[in-house]
């Protein structure tokens, strides 16, 4: 989760690290630190509480100077978000810092260890045992030098990290380790950048290395990069090329992230299509499905894992491929996934759904899925990522970088790949007419322009918001393609605005919810022209007979539904299976101004991170 930083070159490190964590803060954390290492200056050392700004504050006018650094923003596991607790830790005699992401899992057996060795400790966290550990290890023979403690510490660690340690006597070089948090290395003209994701480094080189699991990186000004796994075996770095543009990290105008990139999606949506439609041969083209044609015709179920909003495109994708491909489709949260004992083995494609791409429990699953023999086909945004890395096969989502916590674009993103993935294997499995294919295909292709006139009522949903804003809870209910579409719109509410909300499918409303119905409860409901809109038209009228106010997104033109709700907004008629794309718009944007009116941090809300690399 959080973020790591790390310079070493011949440019003061202190801004560059600074510029980085705020690249990073749309990852989510709590408190903020550097370390950075200068010359005479020797390792200058702040950690606080709070926001980067705060950190800035209690630097003051002197900003430390040096040009090997490491910074950090930490989203507490262990021990409160306070100044003591904030990264980077120092080892006991004062030599080593390090910064870290993720979980020590055996913190507690190692602490005590060194407890008894005399080791003593100032915080609550896991992380300071770690840099302990390594300067215990440095300290047991001359013979070792810094990457060889730290690759010698690191095997007595169970869990997740990723790390980076400097050393006061050290000041050339810079170690750095990955174990399910992810880390990137930026190699530039003489000097090297460390980030737990890119964005903080595109500015400055578009060649990096990722590190993969249980890998080990000295980079030095004088001996280059180095890498070795922490059993020994020597590693040789692949550079790659970052393809994101800095523009697609910036705010370009937008108040927030969260607004830029609802407003991206008639474009993010144009890319994740762009070469897959091929409307004259009346075809989807997705190399990662025709790379295994058999396999997927053969295929015995599928089962989709995923968490959060990226759960909730799996759901919709459930319907899609049974309507579509007519195969056996489970979806469930990986979290929960990986810690039961499936049945699932040769024959089963899990499909892993992630924005990030670094989900530790989607991650988890996967791991498990392919050690049982299943075929894993990962949807992810971000390129390079470990679950892209890990899957046999898969799909990029193409968004672009998705900076607020909130997913918005990566999520219509996720669908519309799901909707293309479903139809091929439809057609493959010859369960999908070429009628229907042909009007999907036409259906998707208007999407973007669809979505562009829903961003057109931003005004109108600003004073739906306005009505809403001070309610306590608020129910969202949607049925068939559309109850997903509830779940996103609660979760987003909540998410960003803190308020209680719940997604139902409509009719289960009168199995319990219905008895929280009374005139303060506003109940955003999906009812637009589909299979289920008579029976939608009920569950509207059982909210309206208790008082409960109405907030329905409809087919253009419904007239049926204005007459009953308080307040409509109007989606274009499209394929059932594509509302969803359609009908979420709109809780997106009147969740972004609820948020708004409340004065939230949109982009960054409370406990939330973006990335959530620990379990
Ligand atoms: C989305 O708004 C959330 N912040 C969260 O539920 C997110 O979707 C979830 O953590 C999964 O993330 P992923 O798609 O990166 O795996
Ligand atoms: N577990 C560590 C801590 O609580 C690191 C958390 C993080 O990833 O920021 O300090």
């Amino acid at each position: 989760m959080c973020g790591i930083v790390g310079y070493l070159g011949e440019k003061e490190a202190f801004p560059i690290i600074i510029k980085g964590l705020q690249r990073l803060e749309y990852r989510g954390y709590d408190s903020s630190g550097v370390a950075i290492l200068g010359g005479a200056s020797g390792l200058q050392h702040h950690r606080k509480k709070g926001k980067v700004e705060a950190l800035l504050t209690e630097v003051g006018e002197n900003p430390p100077s040096g040009h090997l650094g490491i910074g950090h923003t930490r989203w507490a596991t262990h021990g409160a978000p306070n100044d003591v607790n904030a990264h980077p830790h120092l080892s006991g005699d004062g030599q080593l810092a390090l910064i870290h992401n993720g979980i020590i899992e055996n913190y507690h057996a190692l602490k005590e260890t060194l407890t008894e060795r005399g080791h003593e400790f100032y915080s609550d966290t896991d992380t300071e045992v770690l840099v302990h550990l390594i300067e215990e290890v440095l300290k047991s023979s001359e013979d070792l030098d810094l990457f060889e403690a730290t690759r010698i510490a690191l095997n007595e660690v169970v869990g997740a990290y990723a790390i980076a340690v400097i050393d006061i006597a050290r000041p050339e070089e810079l170690i750095l380790a990955r174990k399910s948090s992810p880390l990137v290395i930026g190699i530039g003209e003489g000097e090297y950048f460390v980030a737990s994701d890119a964005t903080p480094i595109v500015e400055y080189t578009k060649n990096v290395v990722y590190l993969e699991d249980e890998e080990v990186a000295r980079v030095s000004l004088t001996s280059g990069m180095k890498i070795r796994t922490i059993r020994n075996h020597k590693v040789t770095p692949v550079i790659t090329e970052l393809e994101m543009a800095l523009e697609s990290i910036e705010k370009g105008g937008y108040e927030h992230f969260m607004l830029k990139e609802i407003h991206e999606q008639p474009r993010s949506i144009q890319d994740c299509l762009r070469g897959r439609l091929s409307l004259g041969h009346n075809t989807v083209r997705m190399a990662g499905i025709d790379d295994h044609e058999p396999m997927w015709k053969d295929a015995k179920r599928l089962i989709i894992v995923a968490c959060g909003t990226s759960w909730h495109a799996g759901l919709i994708a459930e319907y899609m491929f049974e309507d579509f491909a007519r195969i056996p489709v489970e979806v469930e949260y990986a979290s929960e996934f990986r810690y039961r004992n499936p049945v699932i083995g040769e024959g089963d494609i899990l499909i892993a759904i992630s924005q990030s791409g670094e989900t530790a429990d989607t991650l988890a699953a996967i791991r498990m899925a392919k050690e049982r023999g299943a075929h894993v086909f990962g949807i992810c945004n971000v390129v390079g990522s470990s679950i892209s890395r890990e899957s046999h096969s898969g799909a990029y989502t193409h968004a672009g970088p998705e900076i607020g916590v909130a997913s918005t674009k990566a999520f219509t993103a996720q669908l519309t790949v799901l909707t293309l993935v479903a139809m091929r294997v439809g057609e493959l499995r010859n369960a999908l007419d070429s009628q229907r294919r042909n009007r999907l295909m036409v259906e998707l292709e208007s999407i973007p322009e669809k979505i562009q006139s829903m961003l057109d009522q931003d005004q109108k949903l600003a004073s739906i918001a306005k009505v809403y804003m001070s309610a306590p809870n608020a129910l969202f209910l949607g049925r068939g393609f559309n109850f997903p579409v509830a779940l996103e719109g609660a979760l987003k509410l909540k998410e960003i605005s803190y308020i209680h909300a719940e997604g139902y499918p409509a009719a289960e409303m009168k199995h319990g919810p219905i008895a929280l119905i009374d005139e303060n409860m506003p109940v955003f409901i999906v009812a637009t022209q589909d299979a289920h809109y008579e029976k939608v038209l009920s569950n509207i009228q059982e909210v309206k007979a208790r008082g409960g106010k109405i907030i329905a997104v409809v087919t253009k033109g419904d007239k049926e539904v204005a007459r009953i709700a308080d307040h409509t907004i109007e989606v274009h008629p499209s394929d059932d299976a594509l509302v969803p794309i359609l009908s979420t718009i709109p809780f997106q944007l009147l969740s972004y101004h609820i948020a708004v009116m409340l004065d939230r941090n949109v982009d960054q809300p409370r406990n939330l991170a973006k990335s959530v690399t620990v379990e």
